[in-house]
């Protein structure tokens, strides 16, 4: 592959990234402060260290890896295979007649990473090998992992009993890792460069060319989780091992881990647990459509993908290599709304974070630590450290006005009832959740807060203003407006709305409806450009996405925001998407501004610094595409939002991987646009808002499925030539298997609709939990 492959082992608190060759780092917790296994981010050769197995024929001397890295055996001779599932990760080589599979995955009860290693020999002759296992462990936090190394390098250390390395970090008395197996070792190695030996790497190690480390452990230095077994194998025998890389002292958890999984019934059993609960989770929504592409996405990765980012965050990647911790208010907001319906505890969890994150004032912080605003009981136990910044206290992280990005607790508004509207749980929002500054409020008040606030801040058009950013980082307006945000004001006023509707909280219907109707007059008076909208104003002035200006012309957010916001008149937002088609389309996606800036303009902001054609200036940014595509659904033109949906989805890039480059089951932030000699290249997979959105646009808009407070919508929007499509959607512990078919090939509109055999209208209210309801709707 021309990139790394990635993938997530873990769902609750022990996590892996691990590429195709088995590269990678592991962390419990927090990829910033609970690092397990090392990783030289960005480095040469491609993702290394990783979670190596070697295996080597004790006769000849000759020696491979299960995954085809680190050692990279000549590709004539050796046949290797790479499975990334859902939370696990498979590797598979044949070799000289020897046949090998790691399978790596975290249980979800259990915070160990298992190897589960089967060795057959499909040879004629009986084999004599040697299987090493190889991790590099870590200083635990990425600063001092990285930097100097004056202490750390003598705070770590390694030891050796009843089979098991156990790794201590002297700064951190409660802070162990341990490597065990389900043998008794012949030999072992705790101390890296043993192990590697000088000016040697992982493709080489002494160790395995000798075929025995030299049982180092030492207090300092590096360390490494290093164990060898030698193995005899009758022709056809196959041999079965475990290793078991955890977090946790000998004592406490070694001990414990090595025994349980010592009974292979116990791995199967973990592994099948960890199958069932993804089978679980994908039940929640399935569709069979005619397009298959769009099933296997929207039924497994599009999905899994958004979930990664909900239990993850954002920061562990091979792109985000853990500098950073806790949520991004924007991002984590989007990403919340997307798999309520999978994941509500995680959901709930992260909006209730975000809702401690907000200020009295009604801004988010754009990006903090949820663990600041925690108990001091709740946090990890605290010594102060010699060489590690102290945690911040709640009120050094508020920084006023400077640092608000005047759409991040915008979105806010419509996870927190999209989380109301899957689960039914209408006290959600009196519930009540400290301010990240002072006091507290309910739920509702929280948003209330948030709608105050943008209706306070805007400029001298009456538009939002920018501030330090809106959800383009790059678009640094200050004092000057945002025609974006003030399209997600208007769209999070109406969800409000609705909801105070519900609620029956008049005085609130009619006070923010009339803020409403303020925004929407102020946008389609001020933002209109005769084509499209602009995107906005600098503070002196001067429009932005103009057709007056020679760059940045035309903005898709400005766009397609007008039209989901439902703030466009169809007239205006069926001309500006017309635009966007005309003007950002290509075969990879739809790009974010065309043309890109190439003179750099510090009123417009950092986007007029970045090269054209990457990023914020001109790339195919992922993210914004679903918004266009909900656009086209909100028109009705089922066709052209298929258009934007197909040119996106990875999955029809399977067979341009040499333009691509990066993985075709993850969307990927975003792909080079067409004014960069690498046009189509796609960068930073998994850590996308992308993916919960062209998931939600998905299943929202083009297939119709939505919920709402008090029943289920349908309303699809699909290319005429679709005769029929299938979903399966549970939904307050009911189970709705709904067929919809579109007999006069149109793209909109529905002309009945059935459950159970008896005529309804959409909104369809809950139905008893427990019961499954089927729904013929007929489009017409
Ligand atoms: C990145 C950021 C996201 C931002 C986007 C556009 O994806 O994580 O918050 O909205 O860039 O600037």
């Amino acid at each position: 592959m021309p990139v790394s492959w990635t993938n997530y082992l873990g769902v609750r608190d022990m996590c892996t990234v691990i590429s195709h060759n088995a590269g990678g780092y592991s962390f419990y917790k927090s990829a910033e402060h609970g690092r397990i296994t090392r990783f030289r981010p960005n480095g040469v050769p491609l993702d290394r260290p990783g979670h190596y197995a070697y295996l080597r024929d004790d006769e000849t001397g000759d020696y491979w890896s299960i995954s085809w890295q680190p050692v990279g055996k000549d590709l004539k001779q050796t046949t290797y295979q790479c499975r990334h599932g859902l939370s696990y990760s498979k590797f598979i080589s044949d070799y000289l007649d020897i046949h090998a599979e790691q399978l790596l995955f975290i249980p979800i009860h259990d915070d160990v990473e298992l190897w589960d290693i089967v060795i057959k020999n499909n040879g004629s002759r009986l084999r004599k090998l040697s299987i090493f296992s190889y991790v590099e462990f870590s200083f635990q936090h990425i600063e001092i992992d990285n930097q100097s190394f004056q202490m750390s390098l003598y705070a770590s250390g390694s030891n050796y009993q009843d089979g098991i390395i156990e790794y201590d970090f002297f700064y951190e008395p409660w802070n162990y890792h341990f490597m065990a197996a389900n043998f008794e070792p012949d030999s072992y190695d705790g101390v890296r460069d043993r192990f590697l030996g000088n000016y040697r790497t992982e493709t080489n190690p002494i160790a395995v060319e000798r075929g025995k480390c030299c049982n180092s452990t030492e207090l300092g230095g590096n360390h490494c989780g290093a164990l060898h077994k030698r193995l005899i194998l009758e022709p056809g025998e196959e041999i079965r091992l475990i290793f078991m890389l955890g977090v946790g002292s000998r004592a406490e958890k070694g001990r414990l881990i090595k025994k349980k999984y010592s009974d292979p019934n116990n791995v199967d059993q973990a592994f099948q647990e960890l199958k069932s609960y993804w089978h679980q989770k994908l039940s929640a929504l399935q569709v069979k459509t005619p397009h298959q592409g769009m099933y296997t996405m929207l039924n497994t990765w599009t999905i899994y993908q958004a979930e990664t980012c909900v239990v993850w965050s954002r920061f562990a990647s091979f792109i985000e290599v853990g500098g950073r911790t806790g949520l991004g208010y924007r991002d984590t907001s989007q990403d919340a709304m997307s798999c309520i319906h999978t994941n509500p505890a995680k959901c709930k969890q992260r909006i209730l974070e975000l809702l401690n994150g907000l200020t009295s004032m009604g801004y988010g912080l754009h990006l903090f630590d949820p663990e600041v605003f925690k108990s001091k009981e709740e946090k990890l136990p605290g010594v102060k450290l010699p060489t590690i910044k102290p945690m911040p206290k709640p009120a050094d992280i508020i920084h006023g006005l400077e640092d608000v990005c005047s759409d991040d607790a915008l979105w806010l508004v419509a996870t927190v009832c999209e989380y109301v509207k899957e689960t039914g749980d209408m006290a959600f929002f009196d519930e009540v959740v400290p301010y990240a500054d002072k006091g507290e409020g309910t739920v509702y008040e929280h948003l209330k807060k948030i709608l105050d606030f943008s209706a306070e801040h805007i400029g001298r058009h009456g538009i939002c203003q920018g501030l330090r950013a809106d959800w383009n980082d790059c678009l640094n307006l200050g004092g000057g407006e945002s025609a974006m945000v003030s399209f997600i004001h208007y769209w999070s006023l109406n969800i409000f709305i609705e909801a105070a509707q519900y609620l029956g909280r008049d005085a609130d219907v009619q006070k923010y409806s009339s803020i409403a109707a303020k925004v929407k007059s102020a946008c389609e008076e001020i933002l209109w450009d005769g084509k499209w909208y602009i995107r906005g104003f600098t503070k002196t002035g001067r429009k932005i996405g103009t057709q007056e200006s020679s760059e940045g012309k035309l903005f898709l957010n400005g766009q397609s925001w007008a039209v989901y916001s439902g703030a466009a008149s169809e007239e205006r937002g069926r001309m500006c998407m017309d635009a966007v088609n005309e003007h950002l389309f290509s075969r990879f996606g739809l790009h974010l501004v065309w043309p890109a800036y190439s003179q750099p303009d510090d009123e417009i902001g950092y986007i007029t610094r970045v090269y054209k054609g990457i990023k914020e200036n001109g790339s195919i940014f992922s993210h914004p595409n679903p918004w266009a595509v909900i656009a086209e659904c909100i028109l009705g033109r089922g066709d052209r939002a298929m258009k934007f949906y197909d040119a996106m989805l990875p999955y029809n890039q399977n067979d341009m991987i040499e333009i691509r480059e990066a993985e075709p089951y993850s969307y990927c932030q975003f792909i080079m646009g067409k004014d960069h000699s690498a046009h189509g290249r796609a960068r930073h997979p998994w850590l996308t808002g992308s993916a919960g959105w062209f998931y939600f646009a998905a299943t929202n808009y083009m297939l119709g499925i939505r919920v709402n407070f008090n029943g289920l919508m349908i309303d699809p929007c699909i290319p005429k030539e679709w005769q029929e499509f299938e979903v399966q959607r549970k939904w307050r512990g009911a189970t709705y298997k709904i067929i919809v078919k579109n007999p006069e090939c149109i793209m909109k509109g529905v002309k009945s609709i059935r459950l159970n055999g008896k005529k309804v209208e959409s909104p369809i209210p809950p139905q008893k939990a427990g019961s499954v309801n089927e729904i013929k709707v007929l489009m017409g």
